[in-house]
């Protein structure tokens, strides 16, 4: 890929205190992502996956290093600016959905842009399109306990995606999700990285799920693995 990265993050250390032991969960992990690209990130049950995502995203901090998106280092913002700057590029889905149980499901797909300051008209506007697009709008009016799993996590797909982010970063995103839902979720995932240009930073531990991305990487022993395609060696 010959574009220039929209996210640039290296010298990634990071750890935890568990008692009295310390647990080195990143050590001096680098990564970019660039536009459109479709990028999963594979690795045993606390091996540092999530611990990684949230650093990508600027939800958690390193101990050390540096999270550059679109040149800004992530790292060195205040909460506040924080919160706008993540507002404007990243959009997150999770394993489980965090839709607001008291607003419908249309309502829940505009918050961001309501809490960005549009107007609600303009906001539902926005959400009803990409809601069709999706193939949900007809739940609209649903509140989020009256509609499927399947169908949550489609809605929690639209709100990460409303305020056009560049980059989406999803948790085990099909974790709670029987195999079916799972798959068309993830295509939708392809769809939008295809139609959109949007990149994508998908957390899994499901090699099958990991084999839709264009890069796949292993975390192991607090470091980034990238994996080869072609023999599906680690290098
Ligand atoms: N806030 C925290 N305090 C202490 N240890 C943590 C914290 N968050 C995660 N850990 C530990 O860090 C390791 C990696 O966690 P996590 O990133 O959630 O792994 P994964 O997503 O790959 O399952 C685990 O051993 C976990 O127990
Ligand atoms: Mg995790």
């Amino acid at each position: 890929m010959s574009e220039e990265h929209i996210l640039h993050a290296y010298g990634i250390t990071k750890t935890y205190q568990s008692g009295s032991e310390i647990l080195l969960i990143l050590k001096d992990v680098a990564l970019k992502l660039y536009p459109g690209d479709f990028v999963s990130l594979m690795g045993a049950s606390g091996s540092g996956k999530s611990t990684f995502l949230n650093i990508l995203g600027t939800m958690d901090s390193p101990d050390q290093g540096h999270v550059i998106i679109h040149g800004t280092d992530t790292v060195v913002l205040k909460e506040s600016q924080l919160a706008d700057f993540r507002r404007k590029h990243i959009g997150f889905v999770f394993q489980f959905h965090y839709l607001l149980p008291e607003f419908t499901v249309g309502e829940n797909v505009a918050m961001p842009l309501l809490i960005a300051g549009y107007s609600r008209s303009k906001a539902m506007e926005s959400a009803l399109e990409l809601m069709d697009y999706l193939g949900i709008v007809e739940r609209k009016d649903h509140f989020p306990s009256e509609i499927s799993g399947g169908e949550k996590q489609r809605v929690a797909i639209c709100r990460a995606l409303i305020a056009k982010p560049d980059i989406i970063f999803a948790d085990e995103p099909t974790g709670n999700l029987d195999r079916e839902t799972g798959s068309h979720v993830l295509d939708l995932f392809k769809k939008i990285n295809r139609d959109f240009n949007q990149s994508f930073f998908l957390v899994t531990h499901d090699e099958s799920i990991a084999a839709i991305a264009t890069r796949q990487y292993l975390l192991k022993d607090a470091t980034l693995f990238k994996v080869d395609l072609e023999s599906g060696h680690k290098e």
